[in-house]
């Protein structure tokens, strides 16, 4: 079977690609265990001092969770997948050694979640950043609601949150979202040099400065867990059926 984790380590440091392609590098099951065995190697490797998360392609970062694994989901089966990929993100967030997200397309639903979980993230020019879960008649459960508030804002975070468009890479970078925008032929360089200047410094460093700046987000643990329940509550809707049905489908959805 083609592995959806690929994992190369460099001098220092180490790359993470969710290798996907023809399903735009979705987050099913396979891919987040995937990603936690890698993040488990990061931190138990003494060598690599730093990652990159990027997708496969020149389309997608991630589009987002396997919309097909949602379609026989029900509240419990949405709270805990909402669970699973929370901790899994928080362990992105709190990791000791830097995260950068490369993000080199799509970064939607799941998808931007992961890149927000990153400690900041540097788009090509052809990417393009959203939470479309309310089409699917769900909310976003990867910590969505928690970070992309932080990060541009509450009223910006509803907006997008609640239209369900996408952004485009410009405007993530004028907003905040992303650090740095750069030609699609460039990312990968452009995030490879900044992790060599990161990983010259401190690992103490380093550390502390990610532990400091977490601690300036109290009271996440309590919004992540009201997520992860009203995620499991839009996964017990009838409409949640009909979005994920619509999707696969290749139809509008007709909420009622
Ligand atoms: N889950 C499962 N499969 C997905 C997916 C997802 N989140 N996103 C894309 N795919 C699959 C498509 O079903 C398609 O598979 P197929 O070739 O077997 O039919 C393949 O990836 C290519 O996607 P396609 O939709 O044909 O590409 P596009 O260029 O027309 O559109 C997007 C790209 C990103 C706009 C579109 O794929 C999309 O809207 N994806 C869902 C985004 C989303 O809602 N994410 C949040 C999920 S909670």
């Amino acid at each position: 079977m083609e592995k959806v984790i690929l994992i190369e380590k460099n001098q220092g440091w180490m790359k993470i690609t969710i290798h996907r392609p023809d399903k735009l590098n979705a987050l099913n099951a396979s891919v987040l265990q995937g990603l936690q065995e890698a993040l488990h190697d990061l931190h138990n490797d003494a060598s690599m001092r730093g990652c990159i998360i990027t997708g496969a392609g020149e389309k997608a970062f991630v589009a987002g969770a396997d919309i097909s694994t949602f379609v026989k989901a029900d509240r419990n089966i949405g709270k805990e997948l909402a669970e699973l990929g929370q901790q899994l993100f928080f362990s992105i967030e709190r990791s000791p050694k830097p995260i950068i997200a490369a993000v080199n397309g799509y970064a939607l639903g799941g998808g931007c979640e992961l890149a927000l979980a990153c400690h900041f993230r540097i788009a090509s020019d052809n990417a393009r950043f959203g939470q479309p879960e309310v089409n699917l008649g769900i909310i976003p459960g990867y910590g969505g609601s928690q970070r992309l508030t932080r990060l541009i804002g509450k009223g910006r975070a509803l907006e997008w949150m609640m239209t369900g468009d996408s952004y485009d890479a410009q405007e993530a970078w004028r907003i905040g979202l992303v650090n740095h925008v750069c030609p699609a032929s460039e990312l990968q360089t452009f995030a490879e040099t900044k992790m060599r200047t990161i990983i010259s410094k401190s690992t103490t460093a380093l550390a502390q400065i990610i532990a400091a700046t977490n601690a300036s987000e109290v009271g996440v643990e309590e919004g992540m867990k009201t997520e992860a329940a009203c995620f499991g509550t839009a996964f017990a809707s009838d409409d949640m059926l009909e979005g994920t049905t619509a999707f696969l489908e290749k139809r509008k959805p007709q909420f009622k």
